[in-house]
């Protein structure tokens, strides 16, 4: 039986009309609803939300028009080993994908997708990634049996009938098919958080289509963000000669008014968040100013001129809210005013929210992320340490006025940072685009084994690992060549490292706004301004480099910090032997030769940078 709907009278795209009578063919829903996208809809749906137990309404005198959902205990992160990519070779997958032949993927979702939304409504969610009309946007359709998913999507993306007349009658667009698995029987009682244990979030990279089944929360059900915005884009981006990175943006603002803009990826944990909203400290950074594009990711073309312009492809920040505080991220904590949905976060007595880290002494009483009473004295946090919240970026107040130009921003630099306690300067340059490449490939963040009680190094090549859509030596080669032959000045590449701890296991670098330091030598750099001196692993600003006006960071401190353990730092390189060989014939020769050449630098002693010290 066919489903009356109107999507005729919301779009003339044919394959969009077809395709959405054969979802709802396959899952059999009760109703079909084609969001708008509008407020009232946003408003009807978040006041169902509530009426459903779902969503739990704050006070309005403290957080107005914001939301708390409390997530199944089972459902409370991205699933990382129940995500595929299903290309139709192992090889295209590569070694650090999860893969399954297409089609025993399709029998599987066959299955589970037949009847999976009924006694449901099954949302049609049209939404742009990035702003409408601009050249690095692409359109994405979800169809979510999810209404949270409907409603987080509103404020991640650019969602409703705007991205439908985006699409027109012939534009192409990523199917993105979602159900939480969790078909109602007639007469049937809902939950609050439906989902499935059985959980698949799947990519298709040559029929470019992703299918998510189990999950309602994150990165597994707002099918824009990780598998659209990066596994799937990043698909589209080596076909199409651009890059879809785990990159923030930002600008920083001179005194005298000159912008320039930098994007970065961090794995996860790595304060991501925090630096894309950084604060310059008030003493020594006068009239300094840093802006946010983005937080989490970063589509990048070439532009006509010969540089690389990005977009942030969201409209929204889907951030972790434990240890977001006013001393952390005081920008963050702005955004989340109002008009925001939180999940997984605790419940105060005056109706607010709460998590770890936001206020130094935490309630005396609060309903934790489960719903049960929670005092400083029960067992395990009142949020759950994944909580998050989902806030407008207009609402940021750092935001870049250029935030939402479909030309996208010029990027004159990309840093890449890890977190390694031990032996990684706090910034370096890279030698080259290929020098680049290879540092970007190789880093990544310690994790300690705590059986062994031995930090072991977690690769996280540019904080892709688990998002790359297809063979991640594929992806350095697609790199290795759109730094040379798609742009005539690529950016410069540097390394930062925040993390390094003193023999008595105390961070010694200070971090957040501090971290301008740091950044305003890559922005001299970009300048052609900034003094460096070469080290066998990359180009190192002496102590005499950086800003120091307002912090008391002795030279011997900041050369603690610089230093390069030459036997560490060999042994590190033989580590990334054994990394690369994983990906064999596939390994671009550039990133051999430049660990090969690495290794010649750390065996010559002594070199500039010592010297350079030692004057
Ligand atoms: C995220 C992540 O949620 O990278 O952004 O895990
Ligand atoms: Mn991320």
């Amino acid at each position: 039986m066919t489903i009356q709907h109107d999507g005729s009278k919301r779009t003339r795209n044919r394959a969009l009309l077809k395709w959405v009578d054969e979802i709802a063919a396959r899952c059999k829903p009760e109703k079909i609803y084609w969001c708008d996208g509008s407020q009232a809809e946003y408003d009807r749906m978040c006041e169902a939300l509530v009426k459903a137990g779902t969503f739990i309404q704050l006070n309005p005198a403290k957080r107005p028009h914001s939301f708390l959902a409390r997530s199944s205990p089972g459902d409370v992160a991205r699933v990382e080993d129940r995500t595929f990519i299903c290309s139709a070779k192992k090889e295209d997958a590569g070694p650090t994908n999860n893969w399954m032949d297409p089609k025993e993927m399709r029998a599987i979702l066959d299955k589970l997708f037949d009847g999976c939304m009924r006694g449901r409504t099954m949302y049609v969610v049209p939404f742009s990634m990035g702003p409408i009309g601009s050249n690095i946007s692409h359109i994405g359709v979800e169809i979510s049996d999810s209404p949270y998913v409907a409603v987080n999507q509103r404020i991640m993306t650019r969602m409703g009938q705007q991205a439908l007349d985006a699409l027109g009658e012939h534009g192409k667009f990523v199917p993105c098919v979602h159900s939480v698995g969790a078909p109602l029987a007639p007469g049937q009682k809902d939950v609050s958080w439906p989902c499935n244990d059985t959980k698949y979030i799947t990519h298709f990279p040559e029929t470019q289509e992703i299918w998510s089944y189990g999950s309602g929360y994150g990165g597994n059900a707002l099918l824009g963000k990780k598998c659209f915005a990066l596994r799937i884009a990043s698909v589209m981006g080596r076909e199409q000669g651009w890059l879809a990175e785990h990159m923030l943006i930002l600008g920083v603002e001179s005194p005298q008014g000159e912008e320039t803009y930098v994007a970065a990826a961090f794995p996860s944990a790595c304060g991501k968040t925090n630096f894309a909203m950084l604060i310059p400290p008030a003493d020594g950074f006068k009239g300094w100013k840093v802006t946010t594009i983005g937080d989490d990711i970063a589509w990048i073309k070439p532009g006509a001129d010969g540089r690389f312009y990005a977009i942030n492809p969201e409209a929204g920040y889907f951030g972790v809210a434990p240890g977001t505080s006013m001393h952390s991220n005081p920008n963050a904590m702005l955004t989340l005013k109002g008009n925001c949905i939180f999940t997984n976060c605790a419940l105060t007595d005056d109706g607010d929210v709460w998590w770890e880290g936001m206020t130094d002494q935490p309630p005396a009483h609060a309903i934790d992320w489960k719903g049960r009473d929670w005092t400083p004295a029960s067992d395990g946090p009142a949020a759950h340490p994944n909580a998050r919240f989902t806030a407008p970026a207009s609402q940021c107040p750092s935001i870049d006025p250029d935030w939402e130009n479909p030309a996208g921003v010029p990027i004159s630099a990309f840093v890449f940072g890890g977190r390694v306690s031990k032996n990684f300067p706090l910034v370096f340059q890279s030698y080259s685009w290929e020098h680049g490449v290879y540092l970007a490939a190789t880093m990544g963040s310690e994790a300690t084994a705590a059986a062994i009680g031995q930090a072991a190094m977690r690769r996280d090549p540019m904080a892709m690992l688990p998002f790359c859509g297809y063979n991640m030596a594929d992806y350095w080669s697609h790199w290795l060549k759109i730094g040379r032959g798609s742009v005539s000045t690529p950016p410069l590449i540097f390394r930062v490292n925040w993390f390094r701890k003193d023999e008595n296991g105390r961070f010694v670098w200070p971090g957040f706004g501090e971290n301008m330091r740091a950044l305003k030598w890559i922005v001299d750099r970009c300048r052609g301004r900034g003094q460096a001196v070469e080290s066998p692993i990359g180009w190192l600003p002496p102590h005499s480099a950086l800003n120091w006006d307002g912090l008391d960071f002795p030279r011997e401190k900041y050369y603690s910090i610089m230093n390069i353990d030459r036997e560490k730092a060999k042994a590190e390189a033989e580590e990334q032997k054994e990394f690369f060989a994983k990906f064999g014939d596939r390994l671009p020769r550039e990133l051999e030769l430049e660990r090969e050449l690495l290794l010649s630098r750390l065996n010559r002693s002594p070199d500039t940078w010592e010297l350079s010290k030692a004057a």
